[in-house]
């Protein structure tokens, strides 16, 4: 799937031939640099798009159904919030705030499933109490509650309509450590007790490792390595990758954690070949030249760096 957008610089080319598999039950981890397009790959999965929108095409397959050529009223009737939804980037802080907060968790119900109040309240404080909250919450306003608690707000509402997958775009990123635990903790349970698929999209690869089965390392909008979570965090084949991990703080061991150098590329103008190769310590010829194919360095391990596959072009 590719979403580039119109800016009076040239075109952003923000999500570029991205391939993502989702199985029921799984949760999938997609990681990267701010600004390599994770909130816009959501973005096009769930079809909710900017007026500046340059190009949206490829397959976004659901059941058969292909989402990217799915009129909007179908998306609307079929797809957005029944079969997928989203925890919006910073949405627990975009509440509204004169709107009990049960009331917004019931409005997609009442809006897009056309139930009548009673109901929709019925279902919305059932969700309210899956994701931990209190039933004397229904009734308070945004500001009458902790910021954990609002998390949990805006996933209840996003389970309201029993999705099969949910995004969620960096769902802990604005709460403290142990707010942030709690909720890993709530989205683990939600997994495994519903049987649900997540998308789960965060900077923090070690975040991500906490309750992904695979795991989609992007750059520069594109998935650059892709593999089953243990793959990717134990046997990390693109350098870029390589340098995330060794960026992350450790408990144990001596090493110190290492910085990324250079500057996360412009998207307008993406370096030539490969995108990571002016930060790349393993930079060849090839790589300033040609775009990496996708190589399969292991089974189920995707790549693409031409370290894996240079040999069979
Ligand atoms: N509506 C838009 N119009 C133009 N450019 C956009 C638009 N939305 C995002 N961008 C640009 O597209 C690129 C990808 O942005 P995106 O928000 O998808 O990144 P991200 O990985 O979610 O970043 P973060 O970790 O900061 O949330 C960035 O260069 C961003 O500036
Ligand atoms: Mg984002």
């Amino acid at each position: 799937m590719r979403l580039y957008y119109k800016t009076v610089r040239g075109i952003v080319r923000a999500v570029d031939d991205v391939d993502l598999n989702v199985e029921p039950g799984e949760a999938v981890g997609v990681v990267g640099e701010s600004g390599c397009g994770k909130t816009s790959m959501a973005n096009a999965i769930i079809k909710m798009l900017p007026s500046n929108v340059a190009l949206y095409d490829g397959r976004i397959i659901l059941d058969g159904l292909n989402i990217v050529e799915l009129p909007e009223d179908e998306v609307r009737r079929k797809v957005r919030w029944r079969q997928i939804s989203i925890v919006f980037q910073g949405a627990m802080n975009v509440l509204n705030p004169v709107i009990k907060v049960g009331h917004q968790v019931a409005e997609p119900l009442i809006i897009h499933a056309e139930m009548d109040r009673d109901e929709a309240y019925k279902i919305a404080m059932e969700k309210m109490k899956l994701v931990g909250l209190h039933e004397e919450v229904f009734n308070r306003y945004p500001h009458e509650l902790s910021g954990g608690m609002k998390q949990r707000v805006v996933i209840a509402m996003a389970l309201v309509m029993n999705p099969k997958i949910v995004i969620l775009d960096e769902p802990t990123s604005a709460l403290d450590v142990s707010i942030q635990a709690q909720i890993m903790n709530l989205l683990k349970k939600l997994k495994r007790e519903l049987n649900i698929s997540m998308i789960f999209i965060t900077h923090d690869i070690a975040l991500a490792s906490d309750i992904s089965d695979k795991i989609a390392v992007m750059y520069a909008g594109q998935v650059v390595e892709i593999g089953s979570a243990e793959q990717v965090l134990l046997s990390p084949k693109h350098p870029y990758t390589q340098k995330l991990l060794k960026a992350t703080p450790k408990l144990t061991g001596e090493e110190k954690p290492e910085f990324i150098p250079g500057t996360p590329p412009d998207l307008v103008n993406p370096p030539s070949g490969c995108r990571f190769h002016p930060r790349c310590t393993y930079v060849m010829d090839i790589c300033r030249e040609k775009e990496p194919g996708r190589f399969e360095p292991e089974k189920s391990q995707r790549v693409m760096c031409w370290l894996y596959g240079g040999e069979n072009e």
